[in-house]
């Protein structure tokens, strides 16, 4: 129920107004984002390449209406790549980033998918520029095809930009096989939206099973599959996956979110895994933050406190 109602509210303009301008927001917001400028971004990657974890950055925003803003989204991109490259985190993909096509035009009526993908083409050459690679997040279900389309199109010319597929959705094991191919990116999540029940899994129990099965197709297949999620459970499982596949640790990797489960990420990389944190910044953190709320009643109780002694 919990889970439900801050879902919805994620997408409620007016909660939204009310809570980017509480006083509390910005120290709250800041164990889940790194910040609002470029610079914050950057420092953010550094200290976690310091300490031997792999970096994918996400300029916060989604779902934009406005042609102007999409063009923002699409140049804070370019800045942030260009500033990666100088302080030499890109290199080797180190450092990559992850877009939200609905933050860079899918969404704008008409030619939305046309301007989204000419967008992200311009980030995936700033990326090859700066010798990284790019990450598409995968948004509600609504756009699932939309971007796998466009994610067709860009690995004409960027053969390793990747896509994020959701074990929630019932289509995503057919997906995984899909993109289970040589030099294909894939980074599974659970999935993070409010879906109905035609298309999405509405058992967490049900939602994990279908994870496993999403994994072993990716750590079976022949393309470089990135396993994100906090759940031990599925962890230890994905551990034992690619140990029976003889995965050598530079050909999968691990992912979780900044600011959730940091000691583990440390456990882990220092174990000798790839470990890849997803670092937001900006200042359009309300959607992303509501999500994290949804998923986990201790990072609500986190806000409400925060709220409450301020
Ligand atoms: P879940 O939230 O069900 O948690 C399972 C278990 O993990 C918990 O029971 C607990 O044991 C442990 N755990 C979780 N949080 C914890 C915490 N704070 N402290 C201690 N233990 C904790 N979604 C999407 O729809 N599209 C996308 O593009 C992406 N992209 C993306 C990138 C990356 C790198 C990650 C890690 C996640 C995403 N997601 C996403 C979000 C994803 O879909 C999902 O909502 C979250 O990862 C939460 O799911 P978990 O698998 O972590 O399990």
């Amino acid at each position: 129920m919990l889970r439900q109602g801050l879902l919805g509210l994620s997408r409620s303009s007016q909660v939204r107004g009310v809570l980017e301008k509480a006083p509390v927001s910005r120290d709250v917001v800041r164990r889940f984002v790194a910040g609002e400028t470029t610079e914050d971004a950057v420092r953010a990657a550094a200290d976690l390449t310091d300490s031997g974890r792999l970096v994918t950055i996400d300029f916060l925003g989604e779902d934009t209406l406005d042609i102007a803003q999409a063009q923002t989204t699409r140049d804070a991109y370019l800045e942030l790549l260009h500033a990666l490259a100088e302080q030499e985190l890109s290199t080797a993909g180190a450092v990559e980033v992850s877009v939200k096509l609905s933050a860079v035009g899918q969404a704008l009526p008409g030619d939305g998918e046309k301007i989204a993908l000419e967008h992200a083409r311009e980030i995936c050459q700033a990326a090859r520029n700066a010798g990284t690679t790019v990450t598409l997040d995968m948004e509600d279900h609504t756009t699932t095809d939309s971007t796998l389309s466009v994610l067709r199109d860009l690995r004409q010319d960027f053969p390793w930009v990747g896509a994020v597929l959701q074990s929630y959705l019932r289509r995503t094991e057919g997906d995984c096989r899909d993109l289970a191919t040589a030099g294909s990116r894939v980074r599974l999540c659970k999935g993070a939206y409010k879906e109905p029940e035609s298309v999405a899994f509405q058992d967490g129990a049900d939602v994990s099973a279908s994870y496993v099965r999403c994994a072993k197709v990716l750590l079976e297949g022949q393309g470089y599959p990135m396993l994100a999620s906090h759940d031990p459970q599925l962890i230890d499982i994905i551990g034992a996956l690619a140990a029976k596949e003889l995965r050598p640790a530079d050909s999968y990797e691990f992912q979780m979110l900044y600011g959730i489960r940091p000691h583990e990420q440390q456990r882990i990389a220092a174990e000798g895994h790839q470990m890849r944190v997803y670092v937001p910044y900006g200042q359009e953190w309300y959607g992303y933050l509501m999500r994290r709320m949804a998923e986990r009643p201790a990072n609500t109780m986190f806000f409400l406190r925060a709220l409450a002694t301020k």
